[in-house]
């Protein structure tokens, strides 16, 4: 399927000019793949609204006296409007790309705050809150360290994390399951929008699924490098040494594929807003990485471009959940080195306001 997406940032009229970003995709595509397309330029749209807004509140734009641009530029406003502005154009035999498509994709990667009209009317849509009203409270605290214990733990915890590092190369020495279920127990404690848990960690220890999984990913991998990343993006990977081949998918003993789910699904097959799910699950994502360096492994962060959806058929995932990262986790092997990389000193990524 050949198809041309064209997107109109909402905000094209604020500046007077009008903007669009095209995407000439020459390549069959599989219909979850275009999915994933769609919802990574309607985020690409809302950075570019999100930036619209800064420019124009930094030019003192007088919000106050123009409410109706300042109604344009409501949170849920925009995720409509950006979506009404929005033209697609597909040259294939499935629909694909009607409007409508596109704002029920996105108004539920926004966690439906783009669809509140839509659910008042559509009675059926409104589904019971979270968490009864009269939910308890109880009550919290932590023991008080002092300041020199406070800065001692905290200078200890910065210098274990010091350690982690991305390894690539991994032993193929076996890790008990409970290390597993307690790393994953850990990133299950992360704080998630309006507590909606929206992950779910695929562990893979069977090594014919891991050799699956590595089949999928080493064949886009190579399309990826060759043809999708572009030469600059490779320039930069060139120094880390990675590449399309990725052994350690077979040989470490437990794989973690992080899914977020972009929504909910009641037992009666209504749909939950999961609010913020990608910065929820990412936050799960961190924890998850410092439990597993804690617990004395290893992992890479991979995020296997255009997989998704041929890992979540093979791990038979529901529609709802998208791959955000892949985990390879284990012991490094005695021969593992990483690349040689400094970090940022503190001055260069902390300001004191
Ligand atoms: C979002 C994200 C995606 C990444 N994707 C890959 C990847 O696909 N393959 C890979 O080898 N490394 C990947 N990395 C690892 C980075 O290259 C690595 O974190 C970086 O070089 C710093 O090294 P360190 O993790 O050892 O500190 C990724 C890291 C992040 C945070």
């Amino acid at each position: 399927m050949r198809a041309l997406l064209l997107l109109e940032p909402l905000f094209s009229s604020a500046d007077g000019g009008r903007g669009s970003a095209g995407i000439d995709v020459e390549e069959e595509l599989a219909e979850e793949t275009w999915l994933e397309i769609k919802e990574e330029t309607l985020d690409f749209a809302d950075e570019l609204r999100e930036q619209a807004i800064e420019a124009m509140v930094k030019r003192g734009f007088p919000f106050d006296k123009e409410p109706g641009v300042k109604d344009s530029f409501d949170f849920a406003q925009a995720y409509r409007s950006t979506i009404s502005t929005s033209s697609f154009m597909a040259e294939g035999s499935v629909d694909r790309g009607s409007p409508d498509r596109l704002q029920t994709t996105h108004a539920e990667e926004a966690g439906g705050v783009g669809d509140v009209e839509d659910e008042v009317e559509d009675k059926s849509k409104v589904v019971d809150p979270l968490f009864p009203d009269d939910l308890d409270h109880i009550p919290y605290s932590r023991p008080r360290l002092s300041p020199e214990e406070s800065i001692k733990k905290s200078k200890e915890f910065y210098e274990l994390m010091d350690t982690r590092r991305s390894v690539r190369f991994f032993s193929a020495d076996p890790v008990p399951r409970e290390v597993i279920e307690n790393v994953v127990r850990t990133a299950g404690t992360s704080p998630s929008g309006a507590h909606t848990e929206p992950w779910t960690f695929a562990v893979v220890g069977d090594p014919e699924v891991k050799q699956r999984v590595r089949e999928i990913v080493e064949e886009e991998e190579e399309i990826n490098y060759k043809k999708r990343m572009g030469n600059q993006w490779v320039q930069d990977l060139k120094a880390l040494r990675t590449s399309w081949v990725k052994e350690y998918l077979t040989t470490a003993p437990w794989l973690i594929l992080v899914f977020k789910q972009t929504y909910g699904m009641l037992p009666d097959g209504r749909k939950r807003n999961h609010y913020y799910h990608e910065i929820s699950t990412a936050l799960a994502g961190g924890i998850l990485l410092s439990a597993i360096h804690n617990a004395g492994l290893v992992t890479l962060t991979s995020t296997p471009l255009n997989c998704g959806p041929a890992l979540r058929t093979l791990l038979n995932r529901p529609p709802n959940e998208k791959l955000l990262l892949l985990l390879p986790v284990g012991f490094p092997s005695d021969e593992a080195t990483v690349p040689d990389l400094k970090r940022k000193p503190l001055e260069d990524i902390m300001v004191v306001v």
